[in-house]
């Protein structure tokens, strides 16, 4: 693959994807400042290395969940990958099989749940939840017969952000893409909206009412561990727990809903405090380099997700790109701990990192 860091993937993929749908995938809400600030914050930590310590074997090996996996990144859940590739979200799942890493496919996937997970990578299905409880539980009877073995509440989107780009752009999905998991409900069509965005108007499908108390519910329905996503205080972080959550994933969801809200880096201090150790804390949102994901784990997460770089990755070179972006990632980080003098993710710590001089 014609690339040697995720930095340079932006680039690289524009030239090969529709302007709208790059946009789409590009953009964050607003003035994208939040987007900026997710990657600014790994700029506000500096490494503290250790030397002569024998590196000659480094694991990278941790478990999610009790799931093994071969190195702390997962692919996040994100909508629509036919957009990067007609191999959609089957490329992006034989990637983590490849790699050996948890595939987490989103309720807007343009392959169904269940072709996903046969790729053979650890699958966890994010959920959206619609207005129409019904539709809601087609949605995890779906994921339980793929086989899931998690259930990604996201509770950053109860109305979608204001993406500016998208509005612009009259942003839909073309014909021949569908939202795969929906066909039977006869949801499946992103809507043209003459006024802006097809996902804008799309959206008002998903539930604004949500509270804590779909945690129980989902639990009463389904059995999978809940991992909630878009956790950006401590008092959320602490909900969770109370309402029986599993895990947690400390996201803004890339920058693309509320605009002017902290960098998940620098929100994860205040999280893994009020967690304290009850259930694991996720990370996303700006990690591109080996290092990124030595200091989220620094600070306190298991594990981080990777969003826009796999889209870009399929783009680029489908099965194969999305493949090389997490294996350039790994070897990345491979590197880092060496050069940091850690051989195992829990000899990740602390010491590892101080504040970058203001
Ligand atoms: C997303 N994200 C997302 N999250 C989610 O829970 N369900 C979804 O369907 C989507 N869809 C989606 C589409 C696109 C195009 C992007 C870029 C993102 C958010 C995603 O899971 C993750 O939080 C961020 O992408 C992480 O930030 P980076 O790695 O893109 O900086
Ligand atoms: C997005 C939604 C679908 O970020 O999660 O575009």
């Amino acid at each position: 693959m014609n690339f040697t860091n995720l930095l340079e993937l932006e680039d690289l993929a524009r030239q090969k994807l529709d302007p709208a749908a790059f946009d789409y995938i590009a953009g964050g809400a607003d003035d994208e400042q939040t987007l900026q600030e997710n990657r600014a914050a790994f700029g506000r930590w500096r490494l503290r290395p250790r030397y002569l310590v024998d590196v000659s074997s480094v694991d990278l090996s941790t478990t999610i969940l009790g799931q093994p996996i071969n190195f702390p990144v997962l692919v996040a859940p994100s909508a629509y990958h036919k957009l990067a590739h007609p191999d959609g979200e089957l490329a992006t799942a034989r990637a983590c099989a490849a790699t050996g890493t948890i595939m987490i496919a989103s309720t807007a996937s343009t392959y169904p749940i269940g072709e996903i997970a046969a790729q053979g990578a650890p699958t966890w299905f994010q959920l959206y939840t619609y207005k129409e409880r019904a539709i809601t539980e087609m949605l995890l009877a779906k994921a339980v017969a793929a086989g899931a073995t998690a259930l990604c509440l996201t509770i950053d989107v109860p109305h979608i952000g204001n993406r500016e780009r998208d509005t612009r752009n009259r942003f839909t999905l073309p014909s021949g893409i569908v939202m795969a998991n929906l066909v039977d409900a006869d949801l499946a069509k992103m809507p043209r909206n003459p006024d802006g965005s097809g996902l804008a108007a799309y959206s008002m499908l998903w539930d604004p009412a949500l509270t804590w108390e779909v945690i129980p519910w989902l639990k009463s329905r389904c059995h999978l561990p809940i991992v909630v996503k878009g956790i950006m205080t401590g008092e959320d972080a602490k909900l969770a727990v109370e309402h029986g959550a599993a895990a947690i994933v400390v996201s803004n969801h890339g920058g693309r809903q509320l605009d002017s809200v902290a960098a998940t880096l620098d929100v994860l201090p205040e999280i893994v405090d009020a967690v304290g150790g009850r259930i694991e804390v996720l990370l996303d949102g700006g990690v591109r380099r080996g290092t990124d994901v030595l200091k989220a784990l620094a600070l306190g997460a298991r594990a981080v997700l990777l969003g826009r770089s796999v889209l870009w990755g399929l783009a680029i070179g489908g099965a194969e790109g999305a493949t090389a972006v997490l294996t350039t990632l790994r070897d990345e980080l491979l590197t880092d701990m060496m050069l940091v003098g850690r051989t195992k993710i829990a000899d990740v710590d602390r010491s590892l990192v101080t504040k970058a001089p203001v």
